[in-house]
């Protein structure tokens, strides 16, 4: 089996970005948000034991898992949380391992995980971990511009992450995307003919 590293960052620091720039370099990205979101849409492999855990309430109208109410529900009850790692985080995993185990023509697999060291799932089977770093202020700044939330839950969010000096110190490579996006390009195209072994 071809090696398979892991690719994580706190929020806004450019995971997408980076993936998306080793993919046009030749790598093989598996996406655990992607994984996730088609576990949760209709029809999804996660529905029915989400329905059988929270209720019919958290089935939207489409048959996909109502993410606005179950959001709404994480976000205040740890508890809630829990449970719903606990029903999404197995399958997940499953499904990044038999999507890095079928075949490719690519020279390595990116597997994106965001919480990849507070899962404390995916050390085991990875040949390393890649960490994308920039300085907070730069991580709230891009949250900032492209989503819909406010400082105050960019920080709360930041907050329940891993701090940066902790994920740093567990990195086997780290990207630090503190520049134009020319720059993040070079320090990609740089990594991956290392990675690729080119
Ligand atoms: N070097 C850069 N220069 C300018 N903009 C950047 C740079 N890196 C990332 N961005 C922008 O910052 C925003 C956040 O980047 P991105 O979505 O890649 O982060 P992420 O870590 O995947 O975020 P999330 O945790 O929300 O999934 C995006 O709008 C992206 O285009
Ligand atoms: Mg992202």
């Amino acid at each position: 089996m071809i090696a398979c590293y892991g690719l994580t960052g706190g929020i806004g620091s450019g995971k997408s970005t980076v993936a998306k720039l080793f993919e046009s370099k030749g790598a093989r990205i598996v996406d655990t948000d992607v994984i996730s979101h088609d576990l949760t849409a209709a029809n999804g492999l996660a529905l029915p034991a989400i329905r059988q855990e929270f209720g019919d309430t958290f089935i939207g109208q489409d048959g996909a898992l109502d993410r606005d109410r179950m959001r709404t529900l994480v976000f205040s009850d740890r508890a809630a949380l829990h449970r719903l790692q606990a029903i999404l985080h197995p399958m997940i995993l499953e499904q990044a391992k038999s999507c890095a185990n079928t075949p490719t023509g690519a020279p390595y697999t990116l597997v994106v995980v965001p919480l990849l060291f507070e899962s404390g799932r995916y050390r085991d089977w990875l040949s390393g971990v890649i960490v994308v770093d920039c300085p907070e202020e730069l991580q709230i700044a891009r949250t900032l511009q492209r989503s819909a939330l406010d400082e105050p839950t960019v920080r709360a969010i930041m907050a329940q992450q891993l701090d940066r000096g902790s994920r740093l110190r567990q990195a086997d490579e780290t990207i630090l995307n503190d520049g134009s996006l020319m720059q993040l390009e070079h320090r990609v195209c740089e990594m991956h003919k290392r990675l690729a072994g080119c």
